[in-house]
């Protein structure tokens, strides 16, 4: 599995997945420019990006729904559009609306995309039960689509995708419109899915999932690549230091020498009081900046607790996804200026 930060392909064999250069125009409207990337086998990776960035778009040519403007992209080595039917019987592909029949049973369903999968007919058996196992639903297999829940409508429809165990599977926006149990059910089943001879793309707007999830992200807005990093180094790179949170009854001068005397920690600073006083907390809230690589939370509260100051909370402080686009979005015109 490649975790470098690098977007370049390390040592292991041709990417599964490659996209050159894709780029989409509708109309006068620019969907997506200049996308490329490569995945390789086993690699589990996310395409992160607010509504509209072009996620669907991008993998809509990778899968071959339509072609791109201009730019190419394969699967398992053969172009989605001059070699189609050889890209697509690696594929299995988890549109972002799904059309389920939903007057069908799940099994006749997935008999039925089977059928269209060209799947011969003795191993189509063989092949529903297994697809049916893997995604948790041999329970409901008699029971019509269109009368389940969503959290298994969409177990249903990556169920069609795992059809043929293919090796690529591209999942667009998998737990949209779950609920919180059913969108860890479909995240702990794609963590499943991805072992180490299978590619995984799952596109999604949530961060932490493809913290969860992914390997590495690829990071999309406005149709372009903003980043491609593993999701650990992206934090690292758009933040200098890993920050803590430290509430305290009193922000001492001691206290803050204290704490700069801590291994690793590189910045001690006083937060600024919320002007507006809404949050109507306790205390100060002191930020602890660590180097990358170290937690050295036990340290920092001992030293809160036996200097008198009164720790109230004590709390790692992460990125949102809108800090994190923010930044690359700055940085991205930075970049043009100069
Ligand atoms: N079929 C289409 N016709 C016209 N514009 C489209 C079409 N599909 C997508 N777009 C536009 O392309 C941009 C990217 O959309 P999309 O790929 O769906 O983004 P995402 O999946 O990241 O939310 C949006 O501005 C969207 O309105
Ligand atoms: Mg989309």
């Amino acid at each position: 599995m490649t975790v470098s930060s690098s977007a370049t392909q390390a040592d292991t064999g041709p990417a599964e997945i490659c996209a050159e250069h894709l780029h989409k125009s509708f109309g006068g409207t620019v969907a997506v420019r200049d996308v490329s990337f490569q995945v390789a086998r086993g690699e589990v990776i996310g395409f992160l990006g607010p509504n509209g960035a072009g996620k669907s778009t991008t993998l809509r040519m990778v899968t071959g729904v339509f072609p791109p403007t201009s730019g190419r992209a394969s699967i398992a080595g053969h172009d989605v559009v001059r070699e189609a039917i050889l890209a697509r019987r690696n594929l299995g592909y988890l549109p972002e609306r799904t059309s389920l029949y939903s007057d069908m049973a799940v099994t006749d369903y997935l008999r039925f995309v089977a059928d269209m999968k060209q799947i011969p007919a003795r191993e189509v058996t063989k092949t529903v039960t297994w697809a049916m196992g893997a995604t948790g639903i041999e329970h409901v297999s008699h029971r019509l689509v269109g009368n389940l829940s969503k959290g298994y409508r969409q177990r249903v429809g990556i169920a069609q995708a795992v059809l043929g165990d293919p090796s690529v599977l591209i999942l667009d926006e998998p737990t949209s419109g779950l609920d919180p149990e059913q969108v860890s059910d479909i995240r702990a089943l794609i963590r499943g899915l991805g072992d180490e001879k299978r590619t995984v793309v799952l596109s999604t707007h949530i961060l932490p999932e493809v913290e969860m999830i992914c390997s590495r992200v690829i990071i999309l807005a406005g149709g372009r690549i903003l980043a491609v990093d593993a999701p650990s180094q992206l934090e690292r790179r758009l933040r200098p230091y890993k920050e803590f949170a430290a509430r305290v009854v009193e922000a001492s001068d001691v206290l803050l020498t204290s704490l700069r005397t801590v291994d690793h920690v590189a910045e001690v600073v006083v937060e600024a009081a919320p002007a507006d006083e809404e949050s109507g907390a306790e205390g100060t809230r002191i930020l602890v900046r660590l180097e990358h690589g170290f937690d050295m939370r036990r340290e920092i509260a001992s030293k809160i607790v036996d200097g008198g100051a009164g720790l109230l909370e004590l709390q790692p402080v992460v990125m949102t996804l809108e800090e994190i686009f923010l930044k690359l979005v700055g940085e991205t015109h930075e970049s043009q200026r100069s």
